[in-house]
């Protein structure tokens, strides 16, 4: 049981003296009675209603998003639109954050969460989960990038990475290649990428562990994880689905 203002907080964006202000003014209904009490006790599983809009009890949320460029991969920004800033009115939640960064020209897979164990877990650099992405370069590979990338590439400040996998999915001058890697450094496709002499025209990531980015998803759109997809980020195959 908890008290229905801080219930109220944990599901929405309000902050706890709104929460009381709004109790008070019988805006909320428990159960289909309106309560005026911040401090009525209520169960996880409560009917409650905000405004006539029904909000079920969730402990934590886990969203997909399909990121367009352009968009900022951070909780909050005075200026630039933000990832979180994507989310609908009703799926806005207190300490929703985004679960690793794709940079502002990245597209595609984000995982939106307000649980900072899970994400930890995910990002965690001993855990290796793997992060597949699909990039498009201005020029044609060759075997000595080929071999970089399986070795692990040098980039130019000598930071060493973790051998990655490459291959080429279409070459018509500018291929379009899709990459595997089991760490996440600052830039780091792009940056191994001008390791071996190509730029990075275009880049998207495809998945995370087990988890693909569901392509119905429009751009800038989000849906919820299921409770499979949640578990299949940890999913150790992932790999042989190369
Ligand atoms: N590597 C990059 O260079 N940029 C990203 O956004 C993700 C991986």
């Amino acid at each position: 049981m908890e008290r229905l203002d801080k219930w109220l907080c944990s599901q929405t964006t309000v902050t706890r003296s709104e929460a009381g202000r709004l109790i008070r003014a019988g805006c909320v209904t428990v159960d289909g009675q309106v309560c005026r009490s911040p401090a009525q006790k209520v169960e996880p599983a409560a009917q409650v209603m905000l405004n006539g809009r029904a909000l079920t009890y969730e402990r934590h949320v886990y969203w997909m998003l399909n990121k367009p460029a352009g968009i900022l991969c951070v909780s909050r920004d005075p200026k630039v639109q933000t990832v979180v800033d994507l989310l609908p009115e009703e799926a806005r939640r207190r300490g929703i954050f985004p679960a690793g960064r794709l940079d502002k020209d990245t597209h595609g897979l984000v995982l939106l969460t307000d649980d900072g164990a899970f994400a930890h877990a995910m990002l965690s650099p001993r855990r290796h989960v793997p992060k597949r992405y699909h990039a498009v370069l201005d020029k044609p590979l060759d075997d000595v990038a080929a071999e970089a990338f399986r070795a692990g590439p040098l980039l130019a400040d000598g930071t060493q990475c973790l051998p990655a996998q490459l291959r080429v999915l279409q070459d018509n001058g500018r291929p379009l290649v899709e990459v595997v890697l089991y760490e996440g450094k600052f830039h780091q496709i792009k940056r191994m990428f001008a390791a071996v002499g190509r730029h990075v025209e275009w880049l998207k990531r495809v998945a995370i562990g087990g988890l693909v980015l569901d392509e119905t998803l429009p751009e800038g759109q989000v849906r919820p994880l299921t409770e499979a997809e949640k578990l299949s980020i940890f999913n150790e195959n992932f790999s042989t689905n190369l």
